[in-house]
């Protein structure tokens, strides 16, 4: 199953830290061989910026995304789709 990523690209998110998380998700999806089960696209700004930086996994928002949590969302994700 696939599991569909979308970081927010807004100037808000991007500054906050999905500049940094964008470039953690590429690596993990690049270390983990995750290519043909991750679907990473970008996201315009959704006016949720005080809560940013956003990510979007499988319709389920997540805010306050840094690396930490990233890589334990991701991971849950990855279970579940087992
Ligand atoms: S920039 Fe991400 S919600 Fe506005």
């Amino acid at each position: 199953m696939t599991i569909k990523i979308s970081i927010c690209m807004g100037s808000s998110c991007f500054a906050r830290g999905n500049s940094k998380n964008l470039i953690t998700l590429e690596e993990y999806i690049k270390e983990h061989n995750l290519n043909a089960e991750i679907e990473l696209t970008g996201l315009r700004c959704t006016e949720n910026c005080s809560k940013g930086p956003n990510i979007v996994i499988d319709n389920q928002e997540y805010n306050n995304v840094d690396k930490g949590s990233l890589i334990d969302i991701i991971k849950k994700h990855i279970e579940e789709s087992k």
